[in-house]
């Protein structure tokens, strides 16, 4: 049963010859979120790390392509459409565009964001799965399904909850338990109910179609063997899963709301969720070139060894990354690329609790861009990113990093040396010979650089930004010790050299930021009268000449918790806001 593992081989022997130095070619991806409501902060925190990931890919001068887009199929939106009274459809091209805006407005890079409903979307995975069909991977089967005879219909998925045999987590879904991650089918939860109306399903016959999984059990297990850049929870747990033994995967549902299955005979029939969603990764990179009038590139992209594909997910969604989207490649034998890397981050909690719509439990993503601007959301949501454990929204801690270190650290610096510049240098940057103290705090300055970028390189995003105010504090450090408010009169050579120094730190300063707060740093550039956007990294540091400042004001404010937290009780009671509808 080894029909691809040449192919294999040689993709993964591609993998391991790499050299940072040589640019690259990637894939950039978010896990598509539901729209079945508006996305909280818990979402942003997959959102903002594939962002600062794709920013940092294109500042190192590779050849990026970002994509993801709006998962619109699949229990939970049909089930909020039944409860709304209203056709699914209409729901999603309401959320696809509400969710796309504020996206924008969070200032995510994306490529393309498109949708699971696009034209381009459907026809690829019809055409794919009709493929893997052709390739012998699919089969078809009459199995036990549950019913729910008040409904009058079938219950896939999130259509039932039930106790998790593996844990005995008591809301378990059909297709998986949020507890333990292990997929599921519906038939094995313990003591099931209907989603809808709470009632004991009854066991109907149908037939469904599926995809031949176990097969791939060991190519799946060579290539997460094989693959060194998969983290290390990522890693065991597919192992496990593996060693426990695969199951065949439907591929179908009997809900109307979804992409027709291809099948001969499956007429009615639509396809899972996951089952396509996790394709989009292939076909918005499809759709982009299409868009952008390059068709060709799309098969350079996702068909040569060479390509880098990595997937910012949250860790309930692993295996579905690790295991069914590398198998449904692999079934393909078309040749694509398997994920090089899938990093994942644990659960954001708000105040020490889940986060929950049901009891107004959190931070929605409208909500927050009513209180306060982007950048500050990004900083802090990078700063407690999930990475090794499970992380914490506390206010007292956002107010006191806002404070304490954005405003405090990096603000501080850069106004006071613009400022500077302005009053005693009529905001004329000065020409100087820099002396040996400037340029030792300037090497120091590209040591800490070389360190944001090695933590960037491995992911360490929350390490990557700590190193960044690092780089600002370098910055007041220098400028506190020099004293140049003194030396202008006295010894103007030496506050020329510390003025012009302290320049091309911030000069470098706002390129490393554009990673992390694209807004802020595109107003520090605009401010320091440069030209465009701050360029690539290898460009952070460059000399600059005949420099004239623009209009200085600081870049960040002070935060107080109580004023926010009041703004949103009057935000929330207003209801202008979606997410404030939804209560
Ligand atoms: N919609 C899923 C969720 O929110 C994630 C889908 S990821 C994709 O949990 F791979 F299917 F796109
Ligand atoms: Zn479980």
């Amino acid at each position: 049963m080894h029909l691809y593992p040449v192919m294999l081989r040689y993709r993964l022997k591609t993998l391991r010859h790499y050299t940072p130095e040589i640019k690259m070619r990637w894939i950039v991806t978010s896990a598509w979120p539901y729209i079945n409501a508006v996305p909280h902060l818990g979402t942003l925190v997959q959102v903002l790390s594939s962002d600062v990931y794709a920013r940092y890919r294109r500042k190192k001068g590779d050849d990026v392509v970002f994509v993801s887009g709006s998962d619109e199929h699949g229990t939970p939106i049909e089930i909020e459409a039944v409860r709304k009274g209203i056709n699914p459809k209409e729901l999603t091209d309401k959320m696809h565009q509400y969710v796309s805006n504020l996206f924008e407005r969070f200032g995510i890079s994306y490529d393309n964001y498109t949708r699971t409903e696009s034209p381009v979307h459907v026809d690829f995975v019809r055409s794919f799965y009709m493929r893997v069909y052709e390739n012998g991977h699919i089969f078809e089967e009459e199995i036990e399904q549950l019913y729910c005879p008040k409904d009058n219909m079938y219950l896939p998925d999130r259509f039932v909850v039930g106790t998790c045999p593996h844990c005995g987590y008591e809301s378990a879904h059909g297709d998986q338990c949020d507890k333990c991650g292990r997929l599921l089918t519906p038939t094995e939860l313990i003591d099931p109910k209907c989603a809808l109306c709470g009632s004991k399903p009854e066991i109907r016959r149908t037939k469904h179609w599926f995809f031949d999984l176990p097969k791939f059990s060991d190519d799946l297990r060579e290539y997460i063997l094989k693959n060194e850049e998969l983290p290390e929870n990522a890693r065991t747990m597919s192992l496990s899963m593996i060693d426990d033994g695969l199951r065949p995967r439907s591929v179908t549902r009997d809900n109307k709301w979804g992409i027709p299955a291809p099948f001969p005979g499956a007429e009615g029939k639509t396809i899972y969720v996951w089952m396509e969603a996790v394709l989009g990764y292939v076909s918005a990179v499809k759709e982009y070139f299409q868009r952008i009038g390059k068709p060709e590139e799309f098969e350079r992209f996702w068909k040569s060894g060479e390509t880098r594909s990595i997937y910012f997910i949250g860790k309930d969604n692993i295996p579905f990354h690790t295991l069914i989207f590398p198998a449904l490649l692999m079934a393909s034998e078309d040749g694509y690329v398997l994920p090089y890397n899938v990093a994942s981050t644990e659960f954001l909690l708000y105040e020490g609790d889940k986060f929950s719509k049901r009891r107004r439990w959190g931070i929605w993503l409208d909500e927050a861009l009513e209180l306060l601007p982007p950048d500050y959301w990004r900083f802090y949501m990078i700063y407690i990113r999930p990475e090794t454990k499970d992380a914490n929204f506390m206010w007292e801690d956002f107010e006191a990093k806002i404070n304490n270190e954005l405003n405090d650290i990096i603000g501080n610096l850069v106004h006071r040396v613009l400022t500077f510049i302005s009053s005693r240098y009529n905001g004329v940057v000065p020409e100087a010979e820099l002396d040996d103290e400037s340029r030792a705090m300037l090497e120091r300055a590209k040591e800490v650089a070389k360190r944001i970028e090695d933590n960037l390189e491995k992911i360490k995003l929350r390490d990557a930004l700590r190193e960044l105010l690092e780089m600002a504090r370098l910055g007041n450090r220098f400028f506190n010790s020099r004293e140049p408010w003194k030396d202008i009169s006295e010894n103007k050579e030496r506050a020329d050299s510390t003025i012009l120094a302290s320049y091309i730190l911030i000069k470098a300063l706002a390129c490393y930021m554009h990673v992390f707060m694209p807004f802020s740093a595109e107003k520090l550039w605009y401010m320091m009268g440069l030209e465009g956007k701050p360029p690539t990294f290898d460009r952070a540091f460059e000399l600059v000449k005949n420099i004239n400042l623009k209009e200085i004001e600081p870049l960040f404010r002070k935060v107080k918790r109580e004023e926010l937290l009041n703004k949103l009780k009057k935000v929330r009671e207003e209801g202008r806001i979606l997410s404030a509808q939804e209560f």
